[in-house]
């Protein structure tokens, strides 16, 4: 038999997919997804999309694929608003939100996805990329998340759509809790939202806002394309993964989906790790 390696004849099959996205479990609902112009934040608000919700498409720098969401979306049927803010800047933040309470009256679920990589050797990380991976991936996940509480607060629950006041998704890593060499920064921004997400979801959980944290591993997005275009670095990374599969963007939006919905009404939090395996050390497969 013809080996392959990407176990893509094994993903949910076609038919399944569109049924499962005919349960419209976010109608009435706005989300505010982060650094949604490509990868998983593009494949996350497109789900979110098509789960019924308005949705504020986050983008940095990449205007035209951000507008290629908004319309994806609206194709879809629901409303869309692609909005230019750096997460790391306060005042872009604050602007945003007060574009999206514009448009769609308020922010239900926010999802803070928006994340960057400047790799190096430790000795040579210099304080420019240790302090452009901290300010984009926790500085502006909590500025967005304070955004969202904020709204969540002053709006409270609308049990038309949503026995919660507010969901807030941040978009970690496994690399949360996998130590990741010459990745300090990467690894130590991930690792401070696991405890900014706990810390806060323990804060406000009494105010019925939901917060809790989606863990990918290796996912098919442009972070991280030296990890698998070549079939060498792929059989390598097939090393790190008991699953023996590249994970797919649409894998996360689906999981996105479900964490926002009142489904998981009672998971408070949490990070759901969606990673074939990759945290499971996978060196013991065949050691210890
Ligand atoms: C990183 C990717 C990496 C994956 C698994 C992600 O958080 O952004 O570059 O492939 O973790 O190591």
């Amino acid at each position: 038999m013809e080996k392959r390696n990407d176990y893509a004849h094994l993903r949910l099959p076609e038919p399944v997919v569109p049924a499962l996205q005919t349960l419209v479990l976010l109608k009435g609902q706005t989300a505010l997804v982060t650094g949604a112009s490509s990868g998983i934040g593009r494949a996350i608000a497109v789900a979110l999309g098509r789960a019924g919700a308005n949705v504020v498409v986050n983008y940095s720098s990449k205007a035209g694929e951000a507008e290629a969401v908004a319309d994806e979306i609206r194709g879809s049927g629901q409303r869309a608003l692609a909005v230019k803010a750096d997460v790391a800047d306060e005042a872009q933040v604050q602007a945003m939100f007060a574009a999206a309470v514009r448009e769609f009256g308020t922010v239900d679920i926010l999802v803070s996805n928006a994340g960057i990589e400047k790799n190096a050797p430790f000795h040579e990380m210099t304080t420019a990329q240790w302090d452009r991976v901290l300010n984009v991936n926790l500085r502006g996940a909590f500025l967005c998340a304070r955004e969202a509480v904020r709204e969540f607060l002053r709006r409270g629950v609308r049990p038309e759509v949503s026995v919660a006041a507010g969901k807030i998704i941040f978009i970690s890593s496994v690399h949360e809790v996998i130590p990741w060499a010459g990745h300090v920064n990467y690894a130590a921004s991930k690792g401070g939202m696991m405890l900014l997400m706990k810390s806060l979801a323990q804060e406000v959980a009494e105010q019925r806002i939901r917060v809790n944290s989606i863990a990918p591993g290796a996912i098919r997005t442009p972070i991280n394309t030296a990890a698998w275009e070549t079939p060498q670095a792929h059989a390598e990374l097939m090393k790190l993964v008991p699953y023996k599969r590249i994970g797919e963007a649409e894998e996360i939006g689906r999981a996105a989906v479900w964490l926002a919905s009142d489904f998981t009404d009672y998971v408070v939090g949490t990070t759901l790790t969606i990673d074939g395996g990759m945290t499971l050390y996978p060196g013991f497969e065949a050691g210890g």
